[in-house]
């Protein structure tokens, strides 16, 4: 299976129940294992988590912490773009030059890079003087 099968299938598990709107993510890190996430809405809609969220919690509980490619997918219109919080938070656990996949449950597919979803990106350096 494919990254992508990864994220359409766990994508039908998504909890969305306000927007309607389901995410699956779907990562592999650079020792070759694959995590893989659905958004998780709350009444309290701020208290929701986004699909590439809850990978990334799945892979750090995993014991993993290097993201090699990842994938994200939608029913939506265009391929769904990782949110700005996500950006950042992909951006924590993978080299700027990883892969990532927009996807379409009808097939279409964007690839794009970490560097190229967050130019600018916060890194511990801003936070250092020495
Ligand atoms: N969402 C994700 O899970 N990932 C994205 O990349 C974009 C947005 C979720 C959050 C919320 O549950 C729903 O999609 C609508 O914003």
């Amino acid at each position: 299976m494919s990254l992508i099968d990864h994220a359409t299938k766990v994508r039908e598990r998504a909890y969305a129940p306000y927007s309607n709107f389901k995410v699956g993510a779907a990562l592999i890190t650079t020792t070759g294992t694959i995590y893989v996430g659905c958004n998780v809405e709350n009444v309290a809609y701020p208290e929701g988590t986004c699909a590439e969220a809850g990978a990334i919690a799945a892979m750090i509980a995993g014991g993993d912490a290097q993201i090699a490619e990842i994938a994200v997918i939608a029913d939506s219109p265009m391929p769904v773009s990782p949110c700005g919080g996500c950006r950042q938070k992909i951006a924590e656990f993978a080299a700027p030059d990883v892969p990532v996949i927009m996807a379409t449950t009808d097939g279409l597919r964007v690839q794009t890079t970490v560097r190229d979803l967050l130019p600018g990106v916060f890194t511990p350096d801003h936070m250092s003087r020495t």
